[in-house]
């Protein structure tokens, strides 16, 4: 029989990325009907579990959407029999090799392919990624990997990852996953730009004042330290999500929807972009806070965490680009930890009207006047429009409205997880939202420089309580390129 089947094993089994996004992805698309009709599912560790206890394990992460509560139960079980589990060393050749035989076992003799997706820590990425495509390669399909970030720490490790990785596998192999590209209103800003007349034409700097770029979460690294303290706030998530949604944001038009076209065009504007400078950059860290009774801890109190890190858990930055569309432009990046919201927004303010026959009807606030466009990615999806509108009424007083598409009211279709949508991605071997190397290279070379100056000259992060919105420095920094930070939580 020529049919084809499809084997994911998720090495890392046991962790914490596996539990909350993966195997719920995996059951979503089986739930879906997205998978193909033949594949099986392994979890791979060191641990030892048996078939049944790795199902349990899994079975406890599993939710039925709420659109989608029919036969979820029955769904469940269905699904639950198609996974296993193999235990082994991420660094066994003879591990993986054991895997490869209950594998064909399951694939009984159709063409196989496999999808590796390596939950586990970086320093043993390239031993598992040796092992898994020497031992466990598909022989007569396709073979392709899942990797997470961190992908290495600057530009150098990061070149030597990617060397390591490349002596195993293709480039057209390596999925490297930004879980940020999966998300719905990631998606769309192409969309938006690209299918909408009327935003196209003011993508530039002829209209666009800056453009803001801003996560927060309203949780520490509590857990997280022992990875995070060798990290911080700039590579966790501005040199990858954030960056990322910048370079679709601020891309030229892509030859066409395909993966190298629109990779293409991300390098490109990756490329064009200033390397950050130190004096661009603001670097927070969370104190101890006390409220209504509950004592929140510093970055610090987390055991892992070394007592006198200098690890950012906030940080703003400037980024330019140096093109002819963005000459000039800010674009703001934004990213904290235990701050006072949870969120990730784009906001694009427009330049004032000129001549604006209507100043002197506005309130105080001249500035606030502007239009602004907000693509909320999360909580909540939104997408606004600021503009200017006449208060109803006798006289002339003009005030800000929004115009509205707020996703749950408009769609009443539940958003999938990102991890779906990227999943599904690498079974179809679609790469347009994974990270190619090239792109890696480009956007290590923006944050290098500034990381190696902040851990050389010892930059002591501003600090900041626990659910605040993060160190005022943040604020003197817009301020020099006269932007304000927008803000969902004062706004209308
Ligand atoms: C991860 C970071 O990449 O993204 C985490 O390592 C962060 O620190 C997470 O919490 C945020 O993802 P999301 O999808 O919850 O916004």
């Amino acid at each position: 029989e020529n049919e084809s089947t499809v084997s994911i094993t998720v090495v890392g089994a046991s962790g914490d990325l596996a539990k909350k996004k993966i195997f719920p992805a995996l059951f979503a698309l089986y739930y879906e009907d997205c998978l193909p009709k033949h594949f099986t599912i392994y979890g791979y560790a060191r641990s030892k579990m048996t078939d049944a206890e790795l199902r349990n394990m899994v079975s406890k992460t599993l939710t039925c959407r709420i659109d989608k509560r029919e036969n979820c139960s029955e769904k469940m079980d269905q699904f639950l029999k198609r996974c296993f589990y193999h235990s082994g060393q991420y660094d066994s050749e003879e591990n993986f090799s054991q895997l490869d035989k209950k594998l064909k076992k399951q694939e009984g003799g159709r063409v196989s392919n496999r999808l590796f997706y390596l939950s586990i820590p970086p320093n043993i990425f390239t031993e598992a990624v040796k092992c898994s495509s020497l031992s466990a390669s598909s022989g007569n399909g396709w073979t392709r990997v899942i990797v997470e970030k961190p992908f290495g720490r600057d530009s150098e490790s990061s070149a030597v990852l990617t060397k390591a990785l490349k002596q195993y596998l293709a480039e057209d192999q390596i999925f490297r996953i930004d879980h940020y590209l999966g998300k719905e209103l990631v998606e769309n800003l192409s969309v938006l730009r690209f299918a909408n007349l009327i935003f196209e034409p003011l993508w530039s700097r002829r209209y666009i004042r800056n453009v803001q770029l801003i996560f927060s979460e309203d949780f520490g690294t509590e857990g997280r330290g022992g990875y995070f303290d060798n990290y911080g706030i700039i590579r966790d998530i501005m040199q990858n999500h954030l960056l990322q949604i910048l370079a679709l944001f601020a891309m030229e038009t892509p030859v066409s929807l395909d993966a190298e076209d629109i990779r293409n065009e991300k390098v490109k504007v990756l490329r064009s972009m200033r390397p950050l400078r130190l004096e661009d950059v603001v670097v927070g860290q969370y104190k101890s806070h006390s409220r209504g009774g509950v004592t929140y801890p510093s970055y610090t109190d987390d055991k892992t965490v070394p007592k006198d890190s200098l690890t950012p858990t906030f940080a703003a930055a400037a980024l330019f680009i140096d093109n002819a569309r963005w000459d000039g432009v800010p674009f703001l990046m934004k990213a904290g930890k235990a701050l006072h919201n949870r969120g990730a927004e784009i906001r694009v303010q427009f330049r004032h009207v000129p001549g604006n026959l209507y100043n002197r009807n506005f309130g105080t606030d001249l500035d606030r006047a502007t239009n602004e466009l907000v693509i909320r990615v999360q909580p909540d999806e939104a997408i606004f429009l600021k503009i200017n509108n006449k208060v109803p009424g006798l006289g002339m007083r003009l005030d800000r409205s929004n115009l509205n598409l707020h996703y749950a009211a408009r769609y009443s279709k539940e958003i999938p997880d990102a991890y779906e949508r990227l999943l599904l991605d690498a079974i179809e071997g679609e790469r347009r939202l994974f990270i190619r190397s090239d792109e890696l290279d480009a956007a290590w070379a923006l944050f290098t420089p500034v990381l190696a100056e902040l851990e050389e000259k010892k930059i002591i992060p501003e600090s900041y309580p626990y659910g605040s919105r993060g160190p005022v420095g943040a604020h003197y920094l817009a301020a020099r390129y006269n932007v304000r930070w927008g803000d969902l939580d004062i706004e209308q």
